[in-house]
């Protein structure tokens, strides 16, 4: 090999180097950015079930996932985030599946307040029908507003159904079942939050940050 080709070689190897460091430090930088939005995205998306909760930091860091068996309803996979002041529990958001709808299951987020109250339902995900068990998205009416503040003494448990089945619960018309299988994933949450109120608060967060 000639002075000048292996000088040429040397080269052509350090701005490949050079490159390669280029390369991988975009991507740290990119990576770290998109988790960041991805966790501010999942915080404004989870905040319209705190109502008007104050907490501190993030409620997505504080996560725990279960896995079934775990008493929530659904019988998959259950997210809870909780919220703290101070160090204080103020409010578990708790993402479960309601089984028994239309369609399919309906993925929904029930808001709890430490003292028991709800402070927001949300759906997530669902299959129902457009114009019938679509009323439980907030887009489509208010029907979800009514669990607003209400805990499991108020009503008691017996009332946590549809007026249909002689709760205190609204119907939505022309559609009870999509209602129905919401109220009572809501009526199990309520009663597990009640049941395992410690335990949910103290429990390490599960180790993902997302
Ligand atoms: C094509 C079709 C789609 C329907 N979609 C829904 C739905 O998404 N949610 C729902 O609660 N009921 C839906 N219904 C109505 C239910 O079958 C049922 O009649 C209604 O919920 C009242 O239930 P009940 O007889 O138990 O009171 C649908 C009915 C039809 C024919």
């Amino acid at each position: 090999m000639t002075p000048g080709v292996a000088k040429r070689g040397t080269t052509l190897a350090a701005i490949a180097a050079i490159c390669a460091t280029l390369v991988a430090a975009t991507y740290q930088l990119t990576a770290a950015r998109i988790a960041a939005n991805e966790q501010a995205w999942l915080e404004n998306s989870l905040k319209p079930a705190l109502g008007d909760v104050d907490y501190e930091g993030s409620i997505t860091a504080a996560k725990l996932v279960l896995e079934p068996p775990h008493g929530l309803p659904g019988n998959d996979v259950a997210i809870i985030y909780r919220a703290y002041s101070g160090g204080v529990p103020v409010a578990a958001l708790f993402a479960v599946t309601a089984r028994g709808g239309y369609a399919g299951p309906i993925r929904i987020l029930v808001g709890i307040e430490a003292d028991g109250a709800i402070t927001g339902v949300r759906i997530l995900e669902h299959r129902e029908t457009p114009g019938l068990g679509d009323g439980i998205e907030e887009s489509r009416s208010d029907w979800v507003h009514q669990f607003y503040g209400r805990s499991l003494g108020d009503p008691p448990v017996t009332g946590w159904n549809l007026e249909a089945d002689g709760g205190d619960f609204d119907q939505l018309t022309g559609a009870t079942v999509t209602p129905r299988a919401v109220i009572k994933a809501i009526r199990e949450t309520l009663i597990y939050f009640d049941t395992n109120r410690e335990e949910i608060f103290d429990m390490p967060a599960t180790a993902e940050s997302l």
